[in-house]
């Protein structure tokens, strides 16, 4: 006991260690036994106990060695460390440390939906009010809207590919809709003097919305 305690500093060392209930051993006191006796000596010391140190006396697949740093039993098979809870490591690389792995997505994301629904709304007023004025900004805040929505998109892309989540469920749905509403974007722009405008606004509008919707509900839940 008072070589055990020396050679390892576990001052809690107990019989039990190597007892089951002294003088009976258990199989850690077994092999500790038996390397004195290969050492044919009497005497315990510490080469005989590191000797033990890279068996597995209780079986129960932690080596003597790394339960006695770990303060568990060597000799009792319920008695060992638990298993390391460490979350799965996600790979790293120097791009994370320098762009997130959203690569901004989130960020970029809000202008396209801004100014998407925000030409959808010029353009009512402009019907409404019977002001030219109003159909001009709704343009210019389409325009602007469908560049971002590049980046919206592209930004989105990387993300994905860099989560390397598989492209189903919410994930699909976002990719299709958000698709949707710039296309239909692209398609309200070349009818920007045509009457079908508003109506392709309004759905390219709406689609950026519910694709909104479901980015949202991946990210916050
Ligand atoms: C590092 C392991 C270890 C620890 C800790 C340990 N023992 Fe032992 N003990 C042994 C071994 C090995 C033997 C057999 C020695 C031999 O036969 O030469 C033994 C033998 C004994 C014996 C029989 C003595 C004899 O003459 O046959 C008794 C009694 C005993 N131990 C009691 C204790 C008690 C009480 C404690 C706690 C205070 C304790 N031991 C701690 C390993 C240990």
């Amino acid at each position: 006991m008072k070589k055990f305690k020396e050679v390892y500093g576990k001052p809690s060392a107990q019989c039990i260690t190597c007892h089951t209930k002294p003088p009976e051993r258990n199989d850690y006191g077994k092999d500790v036994l038996a390397a004195l006796d290969k050492a044919k000596t009497p005497e315990l010391t510490a080469e005989i106990l590191k000797s033990v140190e890279s068996l597995d006396s209780d079986k129960d697949g932690v080596l003597n060695g790394d339960e006695i740093k770990a303060g568990t039993l060597p000799g009792n098979p319920t008695s060992k460390p638990a298993p390391e809870s460490r979350p799965v490591e996600a790979k790293s690389s120097a791009l994370d440390n320098l762009v997130p792995k959203h690569t901004f997505h989130p960020a970029i994301v809000h202008f396209p939906i801004a100014l998407l629904a925000v030409a959808a709304f010029l353009e009512f007023l402009s019907r409404w009010k019977k002001n030219e004025g109003f159909h001009s900004a709704s343009v210019i805040n389409l325009a602007i809207g469908l560049v971002s929505a590049a980046g919206a998109i592209t930004t989105g892309i990387i993300f994905w590919l860099r989560l390397g989540a598989k492209l189903e469920g919410t994930l699909l749905i976002h990719l299709i809709v958000a698709s949707a509403s710039i296309l239909v974007g692209i398609g309200a722009y070349t009818q920007r003097s045509k009457p079908a405008y508003i109506w392709l606004i309004l759905l390219s509008g709406i689609l950026v919305m519910v694709a909104g919707h479901f980015g949202g509900s991946m990210l916050y839940g």
